[in-house]
């Protein structure tokens, strides 16, 4: 039985717009999460299953040419915000995860027009990336912002942040990182709360943090905010092990 998966089936094809900037940055820009199969339970105790090769670790300082605070931004859909941040903290390297292929063609468009280097996309799954190519303790910072609600009761099981997944983001985190989330979605916001507050690797987070809490407000969260629909953000740290 296949791992009920956390995003919907989209379209994939890009204008021709988005393949030129795919053409031009995708090699230096953009890596492969070969799709992997994680069993029913999703998380899963780490054995492949039969004829699966584990994904090998990513070299982060290779990619990004130098070593340097890395964030894992998972789900960013079209990189509005991505770049945005990037471009305001050059000296922080964010990893941005999605599966959405367009989307990634729209990141490098604002990474070029932000005029910023120190981003890198992986095309697949976040379970994938935070499973078997990140290792523990290796990102300073996860952000994840609006993720899908999957509002009907049936389709709960879909939503990213289950205590599992917020338990692997927080082992990837080191010491005093700091895991942000935001949604616009009042129930998904109080589900994510619990899940964070009891997960035993984080505590509530006050003071400053090692990389920035600002996030732009991206069309999606305008429209969210002009229709008075609440944000929450949610910050956690790493507490040490
Ligand atoms: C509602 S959109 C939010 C996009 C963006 N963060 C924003 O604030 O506008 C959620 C995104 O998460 C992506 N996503 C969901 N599950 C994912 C997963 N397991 N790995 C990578 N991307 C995922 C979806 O493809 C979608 O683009």
């Amino acid at each position: 039985m296949a791992r009920v998966v956390s995003f919907r089936p989209r379209r994939d094809a890009l204008t021709a717009n988005q393949q030129l900037a795919w053409d031009r940055r995708w090699p230096q820009w953009g890596a492969v999460v070969a799709p992997y199969d994680h069993g029913p339970g999703g998380i899963g105790a780490g054995v492949p299953p039969e004829g699966q090769v584990v994904p090998e670790r990513l070299d982060t300082a290779a990619w990004f040419g130098r070593s340097a605070p890395l964030v894992l931004e998972v789900g960013f859909g079209t990189g509005t915000a991505t770049a945005v941040m990037a471009a305001a903290e050059p000296d922080v390297d964010v990893l941005a995860v999605e599966v959405y292929r367009p989307g990634i063609a729209q990141l490098f468009q604002h990474c070029e027009r932000a005029r910023t280097t120190n981003v890198r996309a992986l095309h697949g799954d976040a379970l994938t990336v935070l499973r078997h190519l990140l290792g523990p303790g290796s990102l300073t910072a996860v952000r994840v912002f609006f993720p899908d609600p999957w509002p009907k009761r049936k389709h709960l099981p879909r939503r990213l942040l289950q205590p599992a997944m917020v338990g692997l983001m927080a082992s990837r985190l080191r010491p005093g990182g700091v895991l942000h989330v935001a949604t616009d979605i009042a129930g998904y916001a109080e589900q994510i709360a619990r899940t964070g507050d009891a997960e035993p690797l984080l505590a509530r987070h006050e003071g400053p943090a090692p990389v920035s809490l600002e996030r732009p407000v991206t069309k999606f969260e305008g429209r969210a905010v002009d229709a008075d629909v609440a944000i929450t953000d949610l910050v956690w740290g790493r507490l040490q092990a």
